[in-house]
């Protein structure tokens, strides 16, 4: 085979390819592998190149035996870290001497990787946040068989602690149902339209009563006309939902949900509305911020359960939002309360 030919055939190769040959130097490599590797890698040996020990035991053990092969190959651009699969296949009759050479080829597997570390992430936290409900559960009932049998008193105080653990698992699975819902049909365009105007009071309404309890002023600030968007009104409903209810939960002494229409927004690049939660509660810390919509997030963690979260919502909140085509923004800042920016395409 001709150098031109094989460099064609390299350069056919959708992945970042290298060719190694029988001198153990690189003699072709195609332009993902070059950006991959390095400009001047022709002609030099692969091992002052590829320095970890899976990939260069694989090339050398290849060349000897001639058998495909996989190896690890991790690298890192500065941004992040990639891993990458790599695969060897022995070509034979080109190189030196046409004594063949190894076709090497990296495909890049982060993703893959990420998803399913985050799946094993999830199953861990699913498990961890059901078992402390269900130990204290069957503390309880052990002590009702036991030591609490005959003590009345005792037995109402537990019945009700039980009572909140039991509801917290089953708002956890409900959450996660919901969050399996959203993210099932995250692709699929909400098909109504709805008035956000009715659909903001009608919220307000029904979290009144908590707004109430904790003695929190909880006002609505809208325009006096019917604001229309295409939108899931259920899903809308818990989205203003979970962003109210945590302002009053973690929040101080008045919450404000204010509802602006845009002529433009310049990042949806269309007209939009923007509804903005804030409170004057102790906020968020900054260093939160970025992963405070992830599963299970919680910024005070000990608080957060203490108030019977399942560090959800915001989890939903952002699957929702994202299946609308809208944005989400916090703002907060320790001592400052907090704001949570909602702008969903008109
Ligand atoms: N307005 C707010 N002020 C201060 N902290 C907040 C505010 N909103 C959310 N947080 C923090 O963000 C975390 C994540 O909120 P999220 O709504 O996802 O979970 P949760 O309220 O704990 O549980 P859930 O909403 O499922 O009942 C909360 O645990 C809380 O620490
Ligand atoms: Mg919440």
């Amino acid at each position: 085979m001709t150098q031109e030919l094989i460099e064609g055939i390299l350069a056919a190769i959708p992945l970042p390819s290298v060719l190694v040959d029988q001198t153990e130097r690189f003699i072709a490599a195609n332009t993902e592998g070059a950006t991959l590797l390095g400009p001047q890698i022709i002609g030099r040996h692969f091992a002052t190149i590829l320095r970890q020990p899976s990939v260069t035991t694989a090339i050398e053990t290849c060349l000897l035996d001639r058998q495909p092969r996989t190896a690890r190959h991790l690298s890192n651009d500065g941004a992040q870290d990639t891993t990458f699969e790599v695969t060897l296949r022995y070509v034979p009759g080109v190189g030196a001497v046409r004594g063949g050479a190894v076709l090497v080829c990296f495909s890049d597997i982060t993703d893959r990787e990420q998803a399913s570390q985050m799946r094993r992430d999830f199953v861990a936290n699913v498990s961890h946040e059901l078992r402390t409900p269900l130990t204290a559960l069957m503390g309880f009932i052990e002590t009702l068989r036991g030591a609490a049998r005959n003590d009345a008193d005792a037995r109402d105080r537990f019945l009700t602690i039980m009572e909140g653990e039991a509801s917290r698992m089953n708002r956890l699975v409900g959450d996660l149902l919901s969050l399996n819902r959203v993210e099932s049909e995250e692709r699929v365009r909400p098909k109504d339209r709805i008035n956000l105007v009715d659909q903001l009071q009608s919220t307000i309404k029904s979290l009144d009563p908590l707004a109430a309890a904790g003695g929190t002023k909880l006002r609505l600030q809208a325009p006096s006309i019917p604001v229309e968007i295409p939108a899931d009104p259920d899903q809308i409903q818990q989205v203003f939902t979970n962003l109210i209810e945590n302002a009053l939960k973690y929040g101080g002494k008045e919450v404000a949900v204010v509802l602006t229409v845009l002529d433009r927004d310049p990042a949806l690049r269309c007209p939009a509305v923007r509804i903005q939660v804030t409170d004057d509660g102790p906020g968020i810390d900054p260093v939160h911020l970025p992963r405070l919509t992830e599963r299970f997030y919680r910024a005070d963690n000990h608080r957060s359960r203490e108030l019977g979260g399942t560090g959800l919502g915001l989890a939903i909140v952002k699957h929702i939002i994202n299946r609308h085509r809208g944005r989400l923004r916090v703002e907060s800042d320790l001592g400052q309360g907090a704001t949570f920016t909602v702008i969903l395409p008109q």
